[in-house]
Parts: C-alpha cells; sequence; structure tokens
C-alpha cells in the first residue's frame, strides 16, 4: 500500500522523503501549555528536521538545512 492514504484509518501520517510529516486526519494539536494550535485543520505538516522556524510545523526550511534523513536510517 505504499504511497496511498488508508480511507479507513482516523489519521494517516506520512514519512515525505526528506522532510515533513505529514498528519492527516481530525487531530488535537496542543502546544506545551496546552493551547489548541492546529486542531481544525485536516492535514498538518510537522518539521522532522529541526530547521523549521515555526515548529511544530514545517515551513520548508529542510530544503535548505543541512539534514539528511538517510543519515538517520530514514527516507
Ligand atoms: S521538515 Fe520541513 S522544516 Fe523541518
Amino acid at each position: 500500500m505504499a504511497n496511498e492514504i488508508n480511507k479507513d484509518a482516523e489519521v494517516t501520517i506520512s514519512i515525505s522523503k526528506n522532510g515533513s510529516y505529514r498528519v492527516n486526519g481530525s487531530i488535537t494539536l496542543l502546544d506545551a501549555e496546552g493551547n489548541d494550535i492546529g486542531s481544525e485543520k485536516e492535514t498538518v505538516f510537522l518539521c522532522r528536521c529541526g530547521a523549521s522556524k515555526k515548529k511544530p510545523f514545517c515551513d520548508a526550511s529542510h530544503k535548505n538545512a543541512d539534514w539528511d534523513a538517510s543519515l538517520f536510517g530514514q527516507s
């Protein structure tokens, strides 16, 4: 089922090649103080490279960051 979204899943998390986590579905996303920071969205992109200036969201900084997921055994 590579590259397919399971329509029966309530939430699907997809790893972008050398990029973000795409979270699709109805979720609750809270910051460290418990504030809702993204629950109204059906799709959010979360940073996994550490370079985003809008963490926890991806701001596409991974494209210019010296970060390679394959160095961590990931794609
Ligand atoms: S994964 Fe996109 S900015 Fe980190």
